[in-house]
């Protein structure tokens, strides 16, 4: 149960054309990396998969290369680190989740690869009547971008858990572990796109999608291209049947 509804925005990816918006994933991309990767993880995330959002494979060797991952046993029978390459996975930042949870006043920084699914509650009546044909899949989005611009002063009077800031969008309780994570001008962006916590939340938001569904535009397409078949296949059925039964009355 939602303290608050999520502000719905409009996405790019939004109905059955929806497109992701390269620019805006690769904006998102650099918000994950600079600020959410200090504590959240992507555990299903590749590096290799970074060329989805338009980046050259040398771009995404050169990005993977400032990680270190764990490798081995080697020859000794020794673990040891090396720069991370195309195909490993984005390393998480609490390998040890009683660690993230210790330092987090005992709340966990949750993984962020399916977030955007796993937050997106079903509308009421009648809207989910509807939101099957118009493939509505933003809830979890306009959540997330609720939940990261919503933080606010608690009202007078209303008593929160210490370590906990107040923000009535999260959606177990009035206040939760992270404490605002964007503020303006903290990533700079080079194709001209607002260094606000609107822009930042709005971007990371998308990229938190693609995480979470990244062949979505072939998903669509092919469904728009299957229902397409069945229009046809089923005037023929029934022309088919027209004719097996024509001398039948
Ligand atoms: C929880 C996103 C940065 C620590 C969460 C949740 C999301 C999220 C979606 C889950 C909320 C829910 O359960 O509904 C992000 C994004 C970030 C970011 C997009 C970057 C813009 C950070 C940073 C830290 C952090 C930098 C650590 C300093 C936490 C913790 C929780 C959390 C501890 C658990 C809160 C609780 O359940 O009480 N974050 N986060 N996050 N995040 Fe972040």
């Amino acid at each position: 149960e939602y303290s608050k509804k999520p502000r719905e925005q409009s996405w790019s990816f939004s109905g059955p054309f929806g497109t992701y918006d390269k620019g805006q994933l690769q904006r998102g991309l650099k918000v994950y990396v600079e600020v959410c990767a200090a504590c959240h993880s992507l555990d299903r995330i590749a590096f290799r998969n970074f060329t989805d959002l338009g980046y050259t494979e040398d771009q995404v060797k050169t990005l993977a290369a400032d990680y270190d991952v764990t490798d081995g046993p080697n020859e000794e029978g020794e673990m040891f680190d090396r720069p991370a390459i195309l195909a490993d996975y984005f390393p998480n930042p609490f390998p040890n989740p009683e660690a993230a949870a210790w330092a987090n006043n005992g709340a966990a920084p949750p993984d962020l690869s399916l977030m955007a699914k796993a937050r997106a509650a079903t509308r009421g009546f009648p809207q989910f009547v509807f939101d099957i044909f118009t493939m509505y899949n933003e809830g979890g989005p306009d959540y997330l971008y609720s939940l990261l611009t919503g933080y606010q002063d608690a009202p007078s009077g209303v008593e929160i858990t210490e370590g906990t800031y107040y923000n009535p969008y999260f959606l177990n309780g009035i206040s939760l572990a992270m404490a605002p994570p964007l503020s303006d001008e903290i990533v700079t962006y080079d194709d001209g796109a607002p260094e606000t916590v609107d822009q930042y939340a709005k971007d990371v938001t998308a990229f938190m999608m693609w995480a979470a569904e990244p062949k979505m535009e072939e998903r669509k397409s092919l469904g728009f291209r299957v229902m397409i078949f069945i229009l046809i296949f089923s005037c023929l059925l029934y022309l088919t049947k027209k004719s097996v039964w024509s001398r039948v009355d």
